[in-house]
């Protein structure tokens, strides 16, 4: 951005036609959520693919008796979720989330308490609107409330979906001064507008009071606008004699009623506070806000502007700040009941509408990266072509999620059950089942434990798998703890396809350690194979081969 002191028309006229920046500012971007969980993908059962709003307690605990009995728990699916639907449709006298009086009369913590029994964790779901997707209330507003409310019912899975999301505006106040002072002490100093530097868009203009308006102070002279939608800022510098917290004093000036407004205080080039100021302001009107900042000892830069250039930038500070509140209830809930702190896992449910690939490490554990899943063949397909290409984003605690597995759910035969499963473990998907285990097939139970399988989506070294031929039969490969590397080859077409590879394709890729000596392993039957049968072969339609050398 360029600097922009005093009136200069040409300076401003350039900035009209300046190209607006589409991306994310990386800054905010840079922080990591670390609670500590989720090292290797999440794995699983939910109650949304197969039950819908068709859940109540009885018939969930049958289920997680079952996911008990039937091994699941044993091989690693120790989550066990519900999605919307749970709640009663109102908040209670508290403003608490209570779980619907019909359905969970006893209550969500009772449950958890049931699943805890059966060595499972219990998670749970709600939504960054004022509504879920069903139409149950919302989070948006209420992120620590709710946090602390799923913290005090032993919650350890939160997953946060997208429906009616309000964004943050991109408008600005105008900005007419700001103070800073120690709290308790009135402020000594008015900093004006013409003594901070202005940049991109910023620019002053002279206040023009209306007469014998009660609340007009005249304070200022000037006010800045053109802080919206990250193009312009105003900085002051301004030293203070101790680090510690201060109190941020910004004057506002009010001239458009009905919108909201949006300012953010960066301090240092680091540290993002939002101010949010309300639409309800009459025209003309003073309004005065407040944010309690750190300061370090000596000079600081106080930057003021939105942030907000686009809806991934919206998504990205709600998600953050949902993410900072889970972490904060789950200390806060053990200090102050004198028990262990139990993180909880946070799940973005954003559908990969605001690129949450490119900021979800910041935000949470794990993202979705498209909408819904389906249980027919297209939708699986569709997931899986735009998830691959994101395999840069996953690490340890961060994971790109196309959404719950189908496996068992609907018509799908074998062949497809068997290649959505191994297509979800090369890419590190979290694997969250989504099927009636009361009820499951003993084939879809061999495709759900197959140990090779889990063991590749639960890799330590948690690196998703890249993508390295495109074409009818893709080729994927994904480095393994210990050296090793798994290759799947995945015929995408409705024909049987025969597939011919040279080693060096291999050999040369830079992603994976391969090993040209080492045991090839069929992943899927566990058994050892050929260097042959590796590059060279028949590949059914619709279907996977896997290997791990
Ligand atoms: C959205 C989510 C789904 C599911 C439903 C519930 O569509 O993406 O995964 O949670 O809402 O209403």
């Amino acid at each position: 951005m360029r600097k922009r002191n005093g009136a200069c028309p040409i300076c401003y006229a350039r900035t009209l036609v300046t190209p607006k920046e589409r991306k994310i500012p990386t800054l905010y971007n840079q922080k990591v959520f670390d609670n500590g969980l989720c090292k290797t993908p999440p794995m699983g059962w939910n109650s949304w693919n197969v039950f819908k709003e068709n859940i109540d307690e009885n018939m969930l605990y049958e289920m997680a008796k079952a996911m008990k009995n039937s091994g699941l728990v044993e091989a690693g699916y120790n989550f066990f979720n519900l999605d919307d639907c749970w709640e009663a449709k109102e908040r209670n006298v508290k403003g608490e989330l209570v779980s619907d009086p019909i359905t969970f009369p006893s209550g969500i913590k009772a449950l958890a308490k049931k699943v805890n029994e059966l060595g499972m964790k219990l998670g749970i779901y709600s939504c960054n609107g004022p509504l879920t997707c069903q139409h149950f209330p919302g989070s948006q507003g209420y992120e620590y409330k709710d946090a602390y409310t799923f913290a005090s019912w032993d919650v350890e899975y939160w997953k946060l979906d997208y429906c009616h999301n309000r964004p943050y505006t991109k408008y600005a106040p105008l900005v007419a001064g700001i103070a800073v002072s120690e709290k308790g002490v009135k402020p000594q100093k008015l900093y004006s507008v013409e003594e901070g530097d202005r940049y991109g868009s910023a620019h002053i203009f002279t206040t023009k009071y209306p007469k014998k308006r009660w609340n007009s102070t005249q304070r200022f002279k000037k006010h800045c606008s053109g802080l919206d939608a990250a193009e312009g800022s105003i900085e002051w510098n301004i030293s203070v004699e101790k680090d510690g917290e201060y109190v941020l004093t910004v004057f506002t000036h009010e001239v458009y009623y009905g919108y909201e407004k949006l300012l953010g205080v960066q301090v240092n080039d680091d540290k993002l506070y939002l101010i949010k100021i309300p639409a309800d302001i009459r025209h003309w009107q003073e309004y005065i806000t407040q944010k309690v900042i750190s300061l370090k000892e000596g000079k600081n830069k106080i930057k003021l502007f939105n942030p907000i250039n686009n809806n991934s930038t919206s998504d990205m500070l709600q998600f953050q700040y949902a993410g900072e509140c889970i972490q904060q209830a789950t200390k806060d809930y053990a200090a102050e009941n004198g028990v262990e702190e139990k993180p909880i896992v946070f799940s973005i449910c954003e559908w990969g509408s605001g690129e949450p690939h490119l900021w979800g490490k910041s935000a949470g554990n794990l993202w979705r990266t498209t909408g819904d899943i389906y249980h027919n063949w297209k939708s699986v397909k569709n997931l899986y072509e735009h998830n691959v290409e994101l395999y840069k984003y996953a690490d340890a605690g961060h994971f790109n999620d196309p959404d719950m597995l189908e496996v068992g759910v609907g018509n799908f035969s074998h062949t497809e059950n068997l290649s959505h499963f191994a297509l979800w473990c090369m890419m590190a998907s979290p694997l969250l089942l989504g099927n009636d285990v009361r009820i499951m097939s003993d084939d879809i139970k061999e495709i759900i434990t197959n140990p090779r399988l889990i063991a590749i989506d639960q890799d330590p070294l948690a690196k998703q798998a890249k993508r390295i031929v495109k074409g009818d039969v893709d080729v994927l490969v994904r480095p393994l703890d210990g050296g090793k590397t798994a290759i799947c080859y995945f015929n995408k077409t409705d024909s049987n396809k025969n597939y011919i590879f040279k080693e060096n394709i291999f050999e040369n890729e830079e992603y994976i350690d391969y090993n040209s000596n080492g045991t090839i392993q069929n992943a899927i039957t566990g058994e050892n194979t050929t260097k042959d049968e590796l590059l060279s072969g028949e590949i059914k339609a619709r279907s996977v081969k896997v290997f791990i050398i």
